[in-house]
């Protein structure tokens, strides 16, 4: 990487980085809200397939799968470019770097792209071209502990506080990106609306190849066993952390700090049972319980 841009963006992050601002009374990274016209006036392609998910849903994993399944399992072909380069993220804005928008705009396609925008935020075009979606949605306890250690390592997100202090401000939607509940019933209810594929981590764990063939399928792509398991083994949570293309080491350490949690952390259901407290677990499952009544919606947070 360009060591000037890098000294750029190591001194952005310095000045601007815990900096959030709000879209709608949503929580987002300043330098987001700065552009946000640009972003809601993003404009789709007919061809475009887009990863969305609530942020440490399994974005990285789905986005991985997708790009594989497009190259019909060349892995070569894969490993091209690290995932945020060959991925653009819409609503990023990594000053003095291209914003998503550009590195988008500037994409031959068939474009593959990422979003963590709630619903009623994504860019009116996607509904308007057709757009396939890819929606990933990990159950909520799992969610937060990942998050949580997310924030620790990246430097251009708030510092998250205490295990406490996250855990009240995560219940209470007060995170970038909002309320995990918002979002997930969100995309659930557009599900028959738009060409969105619904996908739970959880079934991803329990069953990989299972779930791979339903977004091949989705896709319109009719793949063989072999390139199955092909794609199946490339994008196991041992392969793609050992994957510098996946693995998002190729960024610097003031942008993702690895050694205070890697990106690659731990990808298992239940976590959250080594971080919740009886009291919390009392708690959250109370609000869980008010805010998903009659949604439909139900996640594992076991296996
Ligand atoms: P943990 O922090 O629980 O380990 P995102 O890409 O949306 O930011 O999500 C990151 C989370 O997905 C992390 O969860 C990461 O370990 C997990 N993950 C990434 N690739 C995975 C894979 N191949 N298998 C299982 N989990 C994976």
């Amino acid at each position: 990487m360009n060591p000037e841009l890098m000294e750029k963006l190591a001194e952005e992050i310095q000045k601007v980085g815990f900096k959030t601002g709000q879209i709608q009374g949503i929580l987002f990274p300043q330098s987001t809200c700065d552009i946000w016209d640009q972003i809601y006036n993003f404009q789709a392609r007919e061809d475009d397939i887009l990863v969305a998910t609530f942020p440490k849903a399994g974005t990285t994993w789905m986005q991985e799968i997708v790009d594989l399944i497009m190259l019909n399992g060349d892995v070569e072909r894969s490993m091209r470019a690290p995932c945020f380069v060959k991925v653009p993220f819409i609503e990023i804005n990594p000053r003095p770097l291209p914003s998503g928008v550009e590195s988008a705009n500037a994409m031959k396609s068939p474009r593959l792209l990422k979003t963590h925008l709630p619903i009623q935020l994504v860019p009116p075009s996607f509904w308007e071209k057709n757009v396939k979606v890819i929606y990933v949605a990990r159950n909520a306890k799992d969610c937060m502990v990942s998050y949580y250690h997310f924030q620790r390592m990246n430097k251009s997100l708030p510092d998250p506080g205490t295990w406490e202090e996250y855990f009240s401000a995560y219940l209470a939607g007060n995170v970038p990106w909002g309320s995990w509940f918002d979002h997930v019933i969100g995309w659930w209810k557009a599900r028959d609306k738009q060409q969105i594929l619904y996908v739970f981590y959880e079934d991803m764990i329990e069953d990989p190849k299972r779930e791979i063939r339903k977004v091949s399928t989705f896709l319109d792509k009719d793949l063989t066993e072999e390139v199955l398991d092909t794609i199946c083994h490339h994008t196991s949570f041992d392969s793609m952390k050992d994957n510098p293309m996946a693995n998002y080491s190729v960024l610097p350490s003031f942008v993702f700090d690895h050694s205070i949690s890697p990106f690659m952390r731990k990808g298992k259901v239940g976590d959250w049972m080594n971080h919740f407290l009886v009291e919390q677990n009392i708690i959250f499952d109370e609000e869980y319980k008010k805010r998903m009544e009659g949604s439909r919606l139900s996640f594992r947070n076991k296996l």
